[in-house]
């Protein structure tokens, strides 16, 4: 079975729950950076407020291959109750990913807004299947019950494969 994980993580959230689905179910993490105007501002905020620590790993790649996937995860943070372009940017770039199974989830502060609507028709766009999604607030993700129900989700799609 091969599940790849996409997302992308300013200050690390996002990436800590891709790490926590890669680390129960396997699988190969791709993290998207971005170098767009929004986030290089957001990035350069971050940078100057005590105690936030904003990533700088991830890549931009111009084409992302899912041919060989079972698979396929996708995690946004939610800024302005939307995915970061980051994330859609990468969608965009996606590839081979066509009748392929997806789950799909936000980390946001305490509202996700339209972000998971917004994946979807994306996704759906290009012709793959989501089959499970999940916004997870910071209360949430605190308390873990969500996040143990999203790793669940993902292990029963993995073993469909
Ligand atoms: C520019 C910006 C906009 C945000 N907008 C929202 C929002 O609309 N709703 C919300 O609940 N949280 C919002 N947040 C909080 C983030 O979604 C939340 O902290 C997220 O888990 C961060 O993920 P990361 O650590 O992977 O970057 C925003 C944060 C930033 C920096």
């Amino acid at each position: 079975m091969n599940l790849t994980i996409i997302c992308a993580s300013y200050t690390g959230t996002t990436y800590g729950i891709a790490e926590q689905i890669r680390n129960a179910c396997g699988g190969e993490i791709i993290e998207i950076q971005s170098k767009d105007l929004l986030s290089r501002f957001v990035a350069f905020m971050a940078r100057h407020s005590p105690g936030m620590n904003v990533r700088d790993t991830g890549s931009q790649p111009d084409n992302i291959d899912l041919s060989e996937s079972d698979l396929v995860v996708i995690g946004t943070p939610v800024w302005g109750g939307k995915p970061v372009p980051a994330i859609r940017k990468a969608l965009v770039a996606l590839t081979g990913c066509r009748g392929k199974r997806a789950v799909i989830f936000a980390t946001c502060g305490e509202k996700a807004g339209t972000t998971l609507q917004v994946l979807e028709k994306d996704l759906a766009a290009k012709g793959m299947i989501i089959t499970g999604q999940f916004s997870l607030s910071k209360k949430e993700i605190e308390d873990g019950t969500l996040v143990a129900a999203l790793i669940a989700k993902v292990q029963e799609e993995a073993d469909k494969a």
